[in-house]
């Protein structure tokens, strides 16, 4: 949940790290700080955001070439000066940076207590550095081993920097479930939670491993097992390009996001869909071909946007597959006692590939023998690493907190795997998949074409800024989107929003509705079209005010609706992609005229690597 970026080599590391920083804050951003070594090891930290860290350090002395620093989300202990990281051990010699949580940090607190260490804080990370200090003074190890011992000893999930005053030329990382990627340059390694650091300075990176201990020298770097078994580190090529990370003049990163889904999608077909064979071709799944032929049932695993981008791949995969589907809560699932077979296939869908709880879910179903998909943007993060196979979104990175393209881009490749898995079990003919794929393939231009609505969208934007409520809502794959549309609104605007499937409305929600009650509907001419009217006819007769998205040229709709917003017809299968749009356009705006912090939502992180 928390970023962590470190530098050792020959260039200032204070301007890499904070540069770095500032790339990794969707991560958290309660507090931020920074050590750096010289011959010195110094501490500056501060609560607020990387740039009050800026701001604190001016003027100060932020010389060295070795250092780290770290964005914080807060778990254990308050966002305060003195909970924000780095941590010391209690001689201040050792420094550490941590991104997870140490589980039995209380009962090693009491022991330490009892040896009469004293802490500063109320973290537990500050526990294993005094740890880590403790192991060295009773046992005389060296800083190496006495960090490989205090790791053998913890519980949880770690991805640690440790810094040393007595060994200013090394710097230890190590991981266990929380991200770690390190840069490799010539004569300087980088540190980071994830690549977005590092890209500028290198394109070779190494991901480390659970349970890995990495002692970085400037020219020299050795990769241990926390069981002491020598590895060798497999150095990739980031694909990763730095205008990615940029606005590129957009206001807001989810602004740009929002606009870049015309190339997300068309990235997440490139060279998976054939219209013109009919066929749809996923090279990450391929290798299961006969078992999506022979699977029982298909369990779909997620959380927040996630969860409905799965609801939206149920109605696709049970429409066109005919496989059943269940769409769980990774964070309820993991917690049950879930009825799974070695015949279930399970689906993981996660943007950041590093949701605790979608992990912990994937973990429960593999023990059970179920075969694991997994569905995720951020390439070699650690869900495509445990999962049997899987199908990448090809988003890019998404930086704005709230998720825009990275629900469009697993929407679009739930469809994928839906026509697929219809392909291999023959439920779908090849003049259908023809008539679908020619269809899919033009989705991006018709995005591009409903992004046209954004003036309109910002034109209602104003007329319902000041509401206290909203409700959202839509039947069958708009249901998700309702969903979605009600998930963005809270989460960047802070006004209080509910989707609901609408035939659901008359069951309670409907005694919500007076003149003060924007209701989002979206009525696109399919299936349950009539029966979306006579929902939002159930509103109008209680004063509420309705905001309908319609299909191009509906009449019927408009004659009803206080604003509507007209998105391009489509097959009903692609709505949810085309849907989408106004409404994240929609709470854009409302977020930016109540002054709020579009990308970076109070207490919000983007990847939320604990329970
Ligand atoms: O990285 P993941 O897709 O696993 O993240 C799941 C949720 O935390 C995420 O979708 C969250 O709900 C977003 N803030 C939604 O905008």
């Amino acid at each position: 949940m928390c970023g962590i970026v470190g530098y050792i080599g020959y260039r200032d590391a204070y301007p890499i790290i904070i540069k770095g920083l500032h790339r990794l804050e969707y991560r958290g951003y309660d507090s931020a700080g920074v050590a750096l070594l010289d011959k010195e090891m110094r501490v500056y930290k501060k609560a607020g955001k990387v740039s009050d860290l800026e701001d604190f350090v001016k003027g100060i002395d932020t010389s060295g070439t070795i250092g780290m620093g770290h964005t914080r989300w807060a778990t254990h202990g308050a966002p305060s000066d003195r909970n924000s990281h780095p941590h010391s051990s209690g001689d201040r010699k050792l420094t550490i940076i941590h991104n997870g949580i140490i589980e039995n940090y209380n009962v090693i607190k009491e022991a330490l207590l009892g040896k009469g260490h004293i802490f500063k804080s109320d973290t537990d990370t500050e526990v294993l550095i005094h740890l880590v200090e403790d192991i060295q003074n009773e046992t005389g190890l060296d800083l190496q081993e006495a960090v490989r011992v205090a790791l053998n000893r913890v519980i949880g999930a770690y991805a640690i920097v440790i810094m040393s005053a007595d060994d200013p030329d090394m710097v230890i990382a190590a991981r266990k479930g929380s991200p770690m990627v390190i840069g490799v340059g010539k004569g300087e390694y980088f540190i980071a939670s994830d690549a977005t650091p590092i890209v500028e300075y290198t394109k070779n990176v190494i991901y480390l491993n659970d349970n890995e201990i990495a002692y970085i020298r400037r020219d020299d770097l050795l990769v241990k097992t926390i069981d002491n078994t020598v590895q060798t580190p497999y150095i990739q090529k980031l694909e990763l390009q730095l205008e990615m990370l940029e606005k590129g003049g957009y206001d807001h990163f989810m602004l740009k996001e929002i606009y870049e889904q015309p190339r997300s999608v068309r990235d997440c077909l490139r060279g998976r869909v054939y219209p013109q064979q009919g066929k749809v071709q996923l090279g990450g799944i391929k290798e299961y071909s006969d078992k999506l032929k022979n699977v029982d049932r298909i369990i779909i695993v997620a959380c927040g946007t996630s969860w409905h981008a799965g609801l939206v791949g149920e109605y696709l995969i049970e429409e066109y597959a005919r496989v059943p589907v269940e769409v769980e809560y990774a964070s309820e699932f993991r917690y049950r006692n879930p009825i799974i077979t070695e015949k279930d296939l399970v689906i993981a869908i996660s943007q950041s590939g590093e949701t605790a709880d979608t992990m912990a879910a994937i973990e429960l179903a593999k023990e059970k023998g179920a075969t694991i998909f997994g569905v995720c943007n951020v390439v070699g993060a650690s869900i495509p690493r445990i999962t049997h196979a899987g199908v990448y979104t090809h988003a890019g990175p998404e930086i704005g907190v709230a998720s825009t393209k990275a629900f469009t881009a697993q929407v679009t490749v739930l469809t994928l795997i839906a026509f697929y898995i219809a392909q291999q079990r023959g439920a779908i003919t090849r003049n259908k998949l023809i008539e679908y794929l020619t269809e899919l393939n033009e989705i991006p231009d018709l995005i591009e074409q409903t992004l046209k609505t954004n003036e309109s969208v910002k034109a209602i934007s104003e007329k319902i800024k000041d509401s206290r409520n909203c409700l959202f809502l839509g039947r069958g794959s708009s249901f998700p989107v309702a969903l979605e549309g009600a998930l963005k609104l809270k989460e960047i605007s802070y006004i209080h929003a509910e989707g609901y499937p609408a035939a659901e409305m008359k069951h309670g929600p409907i005694a919500l509705i007076d003149e003060e009650m924007p209701v989002v509907f979206i009525a696109t001419k399919h299936s349950s079209y009539e029966k979306v009217i006579s929902n939002i006819q159930e509103v109008k007769a209680r004063k509420g005010q309705v905001i309908a998205i319609v299909t191009e040229g509906d009449t019927a709709v408009r004659s009803m609706a206080d604003y509507v917003i007209e998105i391009p017809q489509t097959n009903e299968a692609f709505v949810p992609l085309i849907a989408t749009i106004p409404l994240q356009l929609l709470s854009y705006h409302i977020a930016v005229m109540r002054g709020c912090n579009v990308d970076q939502p109070r207490n919000l992180a983007k990847s939320v690597t604990v329970e």
